[in-house]
């Protein structure tokens, strides 16, 4: 156990990926004082990713949870559902939870991940139009699905692109309404956005970019929805325009909050080193980053959890994990290795079937990420090269892969 230690233990606020794992690892690590988890959510911690791409095949699966309440009683983990922090006192380390109860601390641990930003138009409340996070959402969008024939996505990133290619299997006619002029713009590359709308359009899937969502109209019930480039008939509207993160107990502890929990290279809040953040709702210095990001993916809420978990078991670390991300798209696996943002120069590399694609992004001559489809394999290989910061360079790719690179590097290592 770290220093200062009352005995008090540890108390991680949010029941998700993130959360999960820093309980997990403190039990793994040897951790023996009280480990309490404060969850909003009446299910088991759970994955969310296939909710957005399984919701249809296996919602049971996922009511599982990602282990089951005996893993939490065996370890001596305090995990109370639908038990939610209210506030922090950093002063008396103490969380206020929804009944009443006021729970000491030596480490507090913020996982409380992000919301769903609202649908900011008339009609948003009607029946019929939905958000997808958490598994009654899912729940409800699947049984909505079973008996719809127009629907409309509402944003073209993750959720939406996802969720159209669930709804074209159930045999609906699919319209995704874009805001920006691309789709996914926040996440890959221009040139590979391209590729994805053919492949989605090619899948039967409508895509309107440069489209604003105006009203959803219908009596008690969705009817159509009316954007500035005419009217869609819909009978389910879903959306997902993107997420904010859950910093508001943070913000009214007085702890740093910038558009997430600002922490350090250790996760530890800048303002109180008893509190730390992980997952959605920490923004954190990345070596593979300018400046402070915060990352919105599962791979980032596990590894931080794991960190954060680790350290106060006693092994410090900086956070330093290569970001990297999955989207299943129908018949296209979205696969992403490395940071994007302020690359400079992107090359486009066509795999060995047509339906594989890479998108290497440089930042001054120096692999950072590399997108890819379809195509497991390249994916891999720039994991491998992207960990280990092995430096790889615009002319080192003309004609080649990373794949092939990783190859020939290795058998090069092999002959000197
Ligand atoms: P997102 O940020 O990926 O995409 C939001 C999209 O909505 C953007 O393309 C944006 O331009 C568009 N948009 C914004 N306002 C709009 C408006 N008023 N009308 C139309 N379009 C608008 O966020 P998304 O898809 O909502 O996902 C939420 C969270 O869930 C993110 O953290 C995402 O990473 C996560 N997620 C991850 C998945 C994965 O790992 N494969 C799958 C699904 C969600």
């Amino acid at each position: 156990m770290s220093g200062g230690s009352s005995g008090a233990g540890v108390v991680v606020v949010g029941g998700g990926q993130a959360g999960f794992s820093v309980v997990s690892t403190l039990r793994n690590a040897g951790y023996e004082a009280p480990v309490t988890v404060l969850a909003e959510e009446r299910h088991l911690p759970y994955q969310r990713p296939p909710l957005s791409k399984k919701l249809h095949t296996e919602p049971e699966d996922i009511r599982a949870g990602l282990v089951p309440e005996s893993f939490y009683r065996e370890r001596n983990i305090d995990l109370r559902l639908g038990d939610d922090a209210t506030a922090i006192d950093t002063a008396a380390r103490t969380v206020s939870t929804r009944t009443g109860a006021r729970v000491p601390y030596d480490h507090l641990v913020l996982a409380t991940g992000a919301r769903n930003r609202p649908l900011p138009v008339p009609g948003a409340e009607l029946d019929g139009v939905h958000a997808l996070r958490s598994i009654p959402d899912a729940l409800t969008i699947g049984r909505a699905l079973a008996a719809a024939r127009d629907v409309v996505v509402v944003g073209g990133g993750f959720i939406g692109l996802e969720l159209a290619q669930v709804a074209v299997t159930h045999g609906a006619r699919v319209t995704v309404v874009e805001l920006a002029d691309r789709l996914l713009s926040r996440a890959v590359s221009p040139q590979l956005q391209e590729h994805l709308r053919e492949r989605h359009e090619r899948g039967g899937v409508r895509i309107l970019t440069s489209t604003a969502v105006r009203s959803i109209e219908g009596a008690g019930r969705v009817r159509e929805v009316v954007t500035d480039q005419g009217v869609l008939p819909a009978d389910l509207v879903v959306y997902g325009i993107g997420a904010a993160p859950r910093d508001e107990l943070a913000r009214d502890a007085g702890l740093a909050v910038d558009d997430g929990v600002v922490v350090d290279a250790h996760l530890r809040s800048v303002t109180d080193p008893r509190v730390s953040a992980v997952g959605d709702c920490a923004r954190h210095p990345h070596p593979h980053a300018h400046g402070l990001v915060r990352l919105e993916s599962v791979q980032n809420a596990t590894d931080q959890g794991a960190l954060v978990g680790r350290r106060i078991a006693g092994s410090p670390a900086p956070y330093e994990s290569l970001p990297w991300f999955w989207s299943d798209q129908g018949a296209v696996k979205l696969q992403i290795a490395g940071l994007r943002a302020s690359t400079d120069e992107v090359h486009m590399v066509p795999g060995d079937s047509p339906e594989r694609l890479a998108a290497y992004a440089f930042r001054d001559d120096r692999l950072v990420a590399v997108e890819t489809l379809n195509w497991p394999a390249e994916h891999l290989a720039a994991r491998r090269l992207l960990e280990r910061r092995v430096p790889v360079r615009t002319a080192d790719l003309v004609g080649s892969t990373l794949g092939a690179l990783a190859r020939a590097r290795r058998t090069s290592e092999v002959r000197t």
